[in-house]
């Protein structure tokens, strides 16, 4: 998973392509970051230049002086290591034998081995360990075998298994780049005298709001005043497919905050407010709930963050719209599909839009006919375009690798959703599932509450669970939903080993770890009628067993004995309680990275958007 940049652009409109392309791929170092390389077509002289190297862009671009160069056209690229270590031999981009043409690559080539074989059986030789590099051979040898390069890319892409999204630049024709895509994302940014090759938006909206989503088996070439498109060997109109991106260039950049996780963190309340503004003006919701209304089986998947999301969806189906439906974790899809049929309907969640195992289970669901629908942040992301309906959060661009805004305009969207459904099932009456849909409507203002009551003593307590190297998260229902979503973000950001668990479950095992000042964080959520007494006795049994016991409670906790530390998030209903409890979570995660020094953007080995299985 990887991110690739290519840029083109007419000499004389006064830009420098060499400097666009580095502030093009910084943009992109959310989709991985341990190496990057830039190819580079020389001004008059057209020789290429490749500059690449293992660690962080930003040394790259110094240590090669990137920006002093004179180039019409160059791509670039930021890897996360699939095939072959992350060294500098196997960054990108890759050459040829002859060092005329360069190739930069998202994705995985499936069959890389047996075409490595085959090329150098042909003379070719290979240096790096990557499945990218016979791409670079392929479209050699089609050249020397008198193809065009268009031509060579035609039958370069053909003898491609995988997935990918590419740029090549071929150092006789200068002011071009060609490009394929197959499954990873590519988007072309056009401009005034210039045009971009990308793998997402934030890379060309310093230059850009025009775009035009590359889709799936489409190859083609940008040049400074020409963008060429086909499929299948016919020429495609893309005219009619621009979009204009109002996304902020500030929104995708920090706003005045140390790092992208608390500037997101913060930004929460400002974007569940316009998550509920387009649900409430979008027919996606309505077209969404008639299908789960008329399926028999719900299904539901994601990964990571995004599976979370999900498990809060199917105990708000339970709860509010008396549907029982499956969550599972998409990676698991190919034995799960099996029982999909038409009477069944796949919930996909994926901010991005594009991991690959939500992708796949998509697929593997829609081939048994299926219904699909999605939730997504990214408006023509892979996801929404193979679903039935998409329902669009509206969280902005999330550059933090953890997860925190989309999260919770995922939750907020699937509440809704099954708020709808409840009204269209009779679970609800009208009357009622207004009411939810308007406690649902404060969920930025309960955010915002919460933020301010807890803030002081989120930063208190991260200063006193620093030092501990395990941490439990414990629940009660939706609590213990919370709980796994908070020892993610713990372990993510901080490095912590931290474990969630139902807390009725914690007697069956994970107490046999608890000693003295172990840390035990519990979740304390609504409906406290049920659940007051049960966890006052899973506090009392960690407690005598030495542990320190830390609440994040609603109000209604506060009688609760023997606790430690009580984080108040304030008073909120069953529906809204996600939106007071989850933010000081992310907070104390936050806290705890940067108090451990460790960078919340860039947990090490790992990366934003998955696109290898
Ligand atoms: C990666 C990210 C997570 C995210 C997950 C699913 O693991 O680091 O933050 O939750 O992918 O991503 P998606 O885009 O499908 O929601």
């Amino acid at each position: 998973m990887c991110g690739i940049v290519g840029v083109t652009a007419d000499p004389d409109i006064g830009r420098s392509p060499a400097s666009m392309l580095v502030d093009g791929l910084q943009r992109l170092e959310y989709r991985g970051y341990d190496s990057a390389g830039f190819a580079l077509l020389e001004c008059n002289t057209s020789r290429l230049l490749v500059f690449k190297d293992k660690g962080k862009i930003k040394h790259i671009v110094e240590k090669y002086r990137v920006r002093d160069y004179c180039c019409v056209t160059g791509i670039a690229h930021t890897r996360w290591a699939t095939h072959g270590a992350p060294t500098r031999i196997n960054a990108h981009p890759h050459t040829d034998c002859t060092n005329t043409i360069a190739v930069v690559h998202n994705g995985i080539i499936k069959n890389f081995a047996s075409l490595k074989e085959y090329l150098v059986e042909k003379g070719h030789r290979f240096i790096s360990d990557t499945d990218t590099e016979v791409v670079s051979h392929l479209f050699e040898d089609f050249i020397n075998h008198g193809y065009n390069p268009l031509d060579a890319l035609r039958k370069t892409v053909e003898m491609l298994e995988g997935t990918y999204a590419i740029a090549i630049v071929y150092a006789r024709e200068p002011h071009r780049i060609y490009f394929a895509r197959n499954v990873s994302p590519l988007i072309i940014g056009l401009g005034e005298g210039f045009n971009i090759v990308s793998s997402d938006i934030p890379s060309v909206l310093p230059y850009t709001r025009r775009i035009i989503v590359v889709r799936d088996g489409e190859i083609g070439y940008i040049e400074p005043y020409r963008i060429y498109i086909e499929h299948n060997n016919k020429q495609v109109s893309w005219q009619s497919r621009i979009s204009y991106i109002t996304w902020s260039l500030e929104e995708s950049e920090k706003g005045g905050y140390p790092h992208y996780m608390l500037k997101e963190i913060m930004e929460q309340p400002r974007v569940l407010q316009e998550t509920i503004i387009g649900l409430s003006t979008d027919d996606s919701i309505q077209k969404a709930a008639e299908i789960l209304n008329n399926s028999s089986y719900i299904f539901i998947t994601g990964a990571g963050t995004s599976f979370h999301a999900g498990l809060v969806f199917s105990y708000f189906l339970s709860r509010i719209a008396s549907r029982p439906s499956h969550c599972f974790i998409s990676s698991e899809y190919e034995t799960l599909s099996t029982s999909a049929s038409p009477d069944s309907v796949l919930v996909a969640i994926s901010q991005s839009g594009e991991t690959i195992d939500t992708l796949m289970a998509l697929r593997a669901f829609r081939e048994r006919g299926a219904k699909i629908i999605s939730i997504s942040n990214v408006v023509g992301s892979s996801i929404p375009r193979e679903s039935d309906v998409t329902i669009y959060t509206r969280a902005g661009p999330e550059i933090g690798v953890a997860a925190t805004k989309t999260y919770l305009t995922q939750t907020l969207a699937l509440t809704y959703l099954a708020i709808e459904l409840a009204a269209i099932n009779n679970s609800v009456n009208a009357m009622e599932a207004k009411k939810m849909q308007a406690e649902l409507s404060r969920a930025g203002r309960i955010v915002s509450r919460s933020l301010d009551r807890a803030s002081k003593n989120v930063e208190l307590l991260a200063e006193s669970l620093k030092r501990h190297r395990n941490i439990y998260v414990l629940g009660r229902g939706l609590g213990s939903l919370i709980a796994y979503e908070a020892a993610l973000k713990i372990k993510e950001v901080s490095y912590i080993h931290a474990e969630a668990y139902p807390a009725g479950e914690s007697k069956h095992g994970p107490i046999a770890l608890v000693e003295d000042r172990f840390p035990v964080i519990f979740i304390a959520s609504p409906p406290s009628s049920i659940y007051f007494e049960k966890l006052q006795g899973n506090i009392m049994e960690m407690k005598s067993r030495g542990a320190s016991t830390i609440v994040f409670g609603t109000t209604s906790y506060r009688n609760l004995v023997n606790v430690d530390y009580f984080v108040d998030v304030g008073e909120a209903s069953e529906i809204a309680a996600i939106y007071a409890l989850t933010p000081p979570l992310q907070l104390l995660a936050y806290k705890l990275a940067v108090l451990l020094g460790r960078d919340p953007d860039k947990p090490r080995n790992l990366a934003k958007t998955v696109t290898v299985e």
